[in-house]
């Protein structure tokens, strides 16, 4: 890559690099779940940061608010309504991206919920829609765009997961599970695209204050999780996604802190073994 905004950045460093960028001016980039939280700031940054961005969510409403503001701000936003869970609604998304614009630069598969509570009692239906919306929607968008940013001869691909993908814990059996995914399917493909163009990372972030814990208490069955109160803001995710746009790596750990939390698993999960059990009764 060798887009002089690029070298400029590594050169002057992060801090004292412009604003708009030229190599990312008017490249399009596709973010899911762009309606809230996470996605919803991603969004806010790219847009700021000169790329045109495509949102895509299920409610309308929220997708043009976000969009509205980006445009208040002189970005460019395009909204795009559907439903990850589904593979018709999905096809149907790349089908119109790329009729529409050939393609993708940037891919951020963020769309995502949860559930909080004892594995036995989660509802099948629930665990089905966090399989269909956290590792479906990412696989297939994925494998999808991946092959179209090859052929382009750029691209960047980032998958929202989360330190408990590393860290197997009570009470999110499933949830952690969809977040490992992400880790192992992002790590092998990282490697497989060693040396090309198309890059591809996963954000392992911590607790985050956004919609996702009422989300997930709202689900049937559902607690509200211990780690609502905590956590770092959706904005400073997304600056940690579009650090790692400008500097890819296979995985980025947000706040960077948790990068510890696979050694905690590895050293003391003999521990949790034993007080995990305790934390939900208690929370329950
Ligand atoms: N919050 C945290 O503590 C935390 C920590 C680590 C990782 N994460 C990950 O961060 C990502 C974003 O979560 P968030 O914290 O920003 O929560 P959020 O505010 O609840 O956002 C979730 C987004 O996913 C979208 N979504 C859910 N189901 C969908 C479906 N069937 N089709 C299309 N879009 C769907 C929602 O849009 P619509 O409802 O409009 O469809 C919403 O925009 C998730 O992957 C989550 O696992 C969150």
């Amino acid at each position: 890559m060798s887009g002089n905004g690029l070298v400029s950045e590594w050169v002057i460093g992060r801090r004292f690099a412009p604003a708009n960028n030229p190599f990312w001016q008017n490249r399009l980039a596709l973010i899911t779940g762009a309606s809230s939280g996470i996605g919803a700031a991603c969004a806010q940054r790219l847009g700021r940061a000169g790329l045109r961005v495509l949102l895509v969510a299920r409610r309308r409403e929220r997708l043009e608010q976000v969009a509205d503001q980006i445009r208040l701000h002189g970005g460019q936003a395009e909204i795009l309504t559907a439903d990850l869970s589904q593979d018709t609604e999905r096809q149907r998304v790349y089908n119109q991206v790329c009729e529409q614009h050939g393609g993708i630069d940037v891919l951020v598969n963020n769309a995502g919920l949860g559930w909080y509570g004892f594995g036995a009692q989660m509802p099948w239906e629930t665990a089905l829609e966090l399989l269909q919306v956290n590792i479906h929607a990412t696989v297939h968008f994925t494998l999808l765009f991946l092959q179209r940013m090859k052929e382009r001869g750029f691209g960047r691909i980032i998958n929202i997961g989360s330190v408990s993908g590393g860290l197997p814990s009570q009470g999110i059996a499933v949830y952690g599970a969809t977040k490992s995914f992400l880790d192992n399917f992002t790590t092998a493909l990282y490697r497989e695209l060693a040396g090309s163009p198309v890059k591809i990372s996963v954000v392992r972030a911590g607790p985050v204050h956004s919609e996702f814990c009422d989300t997930a208490a709202e689900r049937p069955g559902g607690l509200h999780l211990p780690t609502e109160r905590m956590g770092v803001t959706s904005e400073a995710v997304a600056e940690r996604v579009w650090g790692l746009l400008r500097r890819p790596r296979r995985t980025a750990y947000i706040p960077r802190i948790l990068a510890f939390t696979p050694w905690v698993e590895a050293g003391f999960g003999w521990l949790i073994d034993r007080l995990g059990p305790l934390l939900l009764n208690k929370h329950k």
